[in-house]
């Protein structure tokens, strides 16, 4: 059995398992702009430990890689539109990011959004 829903930290897949006794977690949404959040509840249900959330470079790393990934995977044009809602939650809840990410959406080239991931 498999538990899915809500769980955005890696202490509500503790919960889970508690809770219901199941055999694995699934996490969906709490992924988008978090992938560390896999590694930080295995981590976390290995150890009691909680990781520190990773820094703003980075999440802006990791968000220029997604980005260039989707690239080569779907073109930059194609890339640029569908990213724009992943590079928002990479910026989400970090200063300015409702600024960025309006600056983002009016980009016209990839590297003007790769110049704006720092
Ligand atoms: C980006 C994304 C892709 C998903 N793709 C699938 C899928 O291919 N098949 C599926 O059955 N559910 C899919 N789901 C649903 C999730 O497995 C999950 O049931 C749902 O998001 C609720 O869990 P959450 O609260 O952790 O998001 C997807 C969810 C997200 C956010």
């Amino acid at each position: 059995m498999i538990g899915n829903g809500d769980i955005t930290a890696p202490q509500d897949a503790l919960r889970m398992f508690e809770e219901t006794a199941c055999d694995a977690v699934i996490i969906g949404r709490g992924a988008l702009g978090n992938p560390w959040i896999f590694q930080n509840t295995a981590h976390f249900l290995k150890t009691g430990e909680l990781l520190p959330d990773p820094t703003i470079t980075t999440r802006m790393q990791t968000a220029k890689r997604h980005f260039d990934l989707a690239m080569k995977l779907k073109g930059a044009e194609l890339a640029m539109l569908q990213m724009r809602k992943q590079l928002a939650w990479y910026m989400k809840g970090l200063p300015g990011a409702a600024k960025r990410r309006s600056e983002i959406n009016s980009c016209k080239t990839a590297e003007e959004v790769l110049s704006l991931l720092t």
